[in-house]
């Protein structure tokens, strides 16, 4: 048995427009969709582009649109989709740079601007000293330390897709993460306290339901909307 896999096709520069290439691949039932296209890759047409890397949910780097929905594709199998097709875009919301593989400087850069890093203000580097944390205190941001960096969110959100201005679930979420550590310092209101960021959320929480690692970025934008509030009126308040 075989299903059919349409793949988005597209080289900006030399084509009009995306076109959607089938191919017929082996329906295995211990298959995900990355085999497909890796079988595509190696057996069918060595043209297609696409990202992958570790083939198990931690790389972050294999998100593609499948049937309309951003998802992992060496976590989605093949028979999930019954008889087929399976159809195969870019993550929606980014540049495309070739057939499956989206430009993703702009969100590196939103990255950046979060400082995600513990700050420690006053002291000088290397840092030698050790910060303990109790169990309590790790709780407190684990949840948002589970990103990889997947952009399924982005990719899912109406926000993000109208603006691609918007900071967006996973740097706000990883903001937090820092924001929460006990050993962090930092101060990131002026990012985060935006039109293009926390307050651009219009909290449909698809960011949440995509994420493959059930990291919450809805809540945690929620939760600074909050922080942001309160500190119009308690300025000295920081988290
Ligand atoms: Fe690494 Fe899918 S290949 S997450």
């Amino acid at each position: 048995r075989t299903i059919r896999m349409e793949v988005a096709r597209y080289r900006p520069g030399e084509d009009d427009e995306p076109v959607f290439q089938g191919y017929d691949v082996p329906l295995m039932p211990d298959w995900a969709v990355l085999d497909g296209l890796n079988h595509i890759k190696d057996q069918l047409d060595g043209s297609l582009s696409y990202r992958w890397s570790c083939r198990m949910g931690v790389c972050g780097s294999c998100g593609m649109t499948v049937n309309g929905e951003p998802r992992l594709t060496c976590g989605t199998f093949l028979t999930e989709y019954g008889e087929g097709p399976i159809r195969i875009e870019p993550l929606k919301g980014f540049p495309v740079i070739r057939d499956l593989v989206v430009d993703i400087d702009g969100f590196l850069a939103k990255l950046s601007s979060t400082r995600p890093w513990l700050v420690r203000e006053g002291e000088e580097l290397p840092l030698t000293t050790e910060y303990a944390q109790t169990p309590e205190q790790l709780d407190a941001y684990k949840q948002y330390s589970m990103c990889i960096n997947c952009l399924l969110c982005y990719s899912a959100c109406p926000v993000y897709v109208l603006d691609p201005d918007f900071l967006g679930p996973a740097a706000i979420a990883l903001a937090q993460r820092y924001n929460l550590d006990s050993r962090d310092m930092g101060d990131r209101f002026d990012v985060l306290n935006q039109e293009d960021a926390v307050w651009g959320c219009t909290f449909v929480g698809e960011c949440t339901r995509v994420c493959p690692k059930h990291v919450d970025p809805a809540e945690a934008i929620q939760r600074y909307k909050l922080t942001a509030a309160l500190r119009s009126v308690l300025p000295w308040s920081r988290r």
